[in-house]
C-alpha cells in the first residue's frame, strides 16, 4: 500500500484488494475469532463478540468486546482488534472474521465499526460468521457504500 504525507502524519491512500484467501485460511481466521470471543467482557449485554484480523504480512491479531459500567464507553470487538493491530504497527489488512453466539444470524458489524474498518481501505474482506462456522463474505465497501474516508480530506 502506497502512503502519502499528510499534515505531518502518514495517511494510507492507495487501496488494492488482495488475492482471495484459501478456504483453510478463512476457516482458521473464523476459528481464531471464536476463540477470541471467549475473552469477551460483556457483563451487561451478555452478548459475546470476537474478531480476528489478518494483516498484509499474515499476522493474526484478535480482540473481543469490552464493556463498561459506564455503558457508552464499551468497545466493540472489531474496533478493539483494529486499534490493537494499529498500535502494534499494522495498517494494511486482508480480512477480518467476526464471531458471536447467535445461531440463527450472521453477526454483522455496527455502523461505527464499519467506518473504523473503512479507514484502512475499502477493498478487504469481512467474514460474518455463525457458531457452526458458516459464514458470509463481504467487502468493507459492500458494508459501507458511498463512504467518507481519509482520501476526502485531501480534496478541495
Ligand atoms: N458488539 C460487537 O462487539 N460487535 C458487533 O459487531 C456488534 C455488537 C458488542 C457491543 C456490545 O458489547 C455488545 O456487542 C452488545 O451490543
Amino acid at each position: 500500500m502506497d502512503q502519502v504525507e499528510f499534515s505531518g502524519g502518514v495517511m494510507h491512500i492507495k487501496d488494492h484488494s488482495s488475492p482471495p484467501l484459501s478456504q483453510e485460511t478463512v476457516e482458521k481466521l473464523i476459528q481464531r475469532s471464536q476463540e477470541a470471543k471467549q475473552q469477551a467482557y460483556c457483563p451487561y449485554s451478555k452478548f459475546r463478540v470476537g474478531a480476528a484480523l489478518l494483516t498484509k504480512d499474515n499476522s493474526v491479531i484478535t480482540g473481543c468486546n469490552v464493556e463498561n459500567a459506564c455503558y457508552n464507553l464499551g468497545v466493540c470487538a472489531e474496533r478493539n482488534v483494529i486499534a490493537k493491530a494499529v498500535s502494534e504497527g499494522h495498517r494494511s489488512f486482508k480480512a477480518i472474521a467476526i464471531a458471536s453466539d447467535m445461531n440463527d444470524k450472521f453477526i454483522s458489524p455496527c455502523g461505527g465499526c464499519r467506518q473504523f474498518m473503512r479507514e484502512f481501505g475499502l477493498h478487504w474482506d469481512v467474514y460474518l460468521s455463525k457458531p457452526d462456522g458458516l459464514y458470509l463474505k463481504r467487502t468493507v465497501d459492500e458494508l459501507l457504500p458511498d463512504s467518507f474516508g481519509p482520501e476526502e480530506l485531501l480534496r478541495k
